[in-house]
């Protein structure tokens, strides 16, 4: 006679799948949501959370498919329960506790994440999970939580290699296997030790593949940078995380700026976390991160990222492919001056046989506007620090 298991097995579904432990559907396509961290620090509370959650639906970007509502650093009390040594909410922050939170952005239909370590204390000094994991996935689990960030700061050492740091992060993703809340797994090692190698073996959905982001372009340059190698990673079930979104967090770069990092973020398959105050921003942040077009390359069912073609001088050319045949093109200028970019056929879909006499229509995504059919090439111009981003329909 066949064990359950084995039964299961034959299905194809694993008993962790079965029990909801592991869902596969969480990571199918980058993560959405917003997190405190970029424009609040640590002074998080129930309010700012509640608020923006209500506001993530009236607002409209629920229905866009940003759905994680995330506490960062800073929730808790200094020091763990002594009898239950869980993690203890700041009840001044926090009154209802986590739970509280999590029944009330439950109720409008989104999910709520939570912070903590990989270590002995978070980057700004509260308890870490290190030591505790399987008393701390399990009180999360208990409060309903629906998303662990998991930080790097105070690992005692334990770094300097893939195997070393692989260990310390794999033992919260085995004890996130153990409770039956499936919980989305984020990795924040800030590239260390190769993370993009070994995140998804030790349950990771997502991996923090550079240093924190800051809300300056230089920031922005250095981070996709450094992504252009590794770009082929990312795949449905586990993404390189290129941080959150400084779109409107302190208007210290231009809309441009604002328009390039959102588009390149999404069509690398990057999580797309805003971090700005989204109850009180102007139209045109808003109009950057509700573009739909553009929200549609990052959400795309194939979740494969766009690849560097070229660079000329401050021009980039990123492209890859959509699921349906599709393409997406990138042209990104990262010098002071308007210039003229072309992508030739064999160009953007790294084809060097692409038939050259095939007449493409050509959609803008900033512009949603269809530019006509072109054969061969498209040329476009790109403003200072600025990006073009187009879509074929079909390849050549
Ligand atoms: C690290 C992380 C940031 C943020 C802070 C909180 O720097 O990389 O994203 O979570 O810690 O202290």
């Amino acid at each position: 006679m066949l064990s359950n298991a084995q039964v299961l097995t034959i299905l194809g579904l694993s008993v962790l799948q079965v029990m909801g432990v592991i869902d596969p559907s969480l990571a199918k396509t980058p993560q959405m949501g917003w997190n405190s961290w970029n424009k609040y620090q640590c002074n998080v509370n129930e309010t700012v959370i509640v608020n923006t959650a209500n506001f993530m639906v009236s607002s409209g970007l629920k229905d866009l498919g940003y759905q994680y509502i995330n506490i960062d650093d800073c929730w808790s009390l200094h020091q763990r329960d002594n009898s239950t040594q869980r993690i203890v909410p700041d009840p001044e922050k926090f009154p209802n506790g986590i739970k509280g939170v999590a029944d009330k952005v439950h109720a409008l239909g989104l999910k709520l994440g939570i912070y903590s370590d990989a270590g002995t204390n978070t980057c700004a000094g509260y308890p870490g999970s290190y030591g505790y994991e399987q008393i701390d996935a399990q009180a999360f689990s208990d409060w309903g939580v629906d998303y662990l960030k998991y930080d790097n700061c105070n690992n005692l050492g334990l770094a300097g290699n893939a195997s070393i740091s692989s260990k310390r992060y794999k033992r919260m993703g085995d004890a996130l296997k153990n409770v039956s809340r499936p919980i989305f797994f984020s990795l924040c090692s800030w590239g260390q030790d190769d993370v993009w190698d070994w995140g998804r073996s030790v349950g990771g959905q997502s991996w923090r593949m550079s240093g924190d982001i800051s809300d300056h372009w230089s920031s922005v340059v250095s981070i996709i940078n450094q992504e252009v190698p590794i770009a082929n990673i990312s795949a449905p079930g586990g993404w390189n995380d290129m941080d959150m979104l400084e779109v409107g967090v302190y208007d210290q770069m231009t809309i441009t700026e604002y328009t390039s990092h959102f588009s390149i973020w999404a069509a690398m398959k990057s999580p797309m976390i805003l971090g700005n105050d989204i109850t009180n921003m102007t139209s045109d942040i808003k109009n950057i991160i509700t573009n739909k077009e553009v929200i549609a390359v990052s959400q795309d069912s194939l979740g494969e990222s766009v690849k560097q073609r070229w660079v000329k001088g401050d021009t980039h050319l990123f492209a890859g492919p959509l699921s349906g045949q599709a393409y997406v093109a990138l042209f990104l200028n990262e010098g002071n001056s308007t210039v003229t970019m072309t992508g030739t056929w064999s160009d953007v879909f790294n084809n060097k046989h692409a038939n050259k006499q095939k007449s493409i229509a050509v959609r803008d995504l900033w512009a949603h506007t269809d530019l006509g059919s072109f054969r061969a090439a498209v040329s476009v111009d790109v403003e200072a620090h600025g990006v073009r981003m187009l879509r074929f329909n079909q390849q050549a």
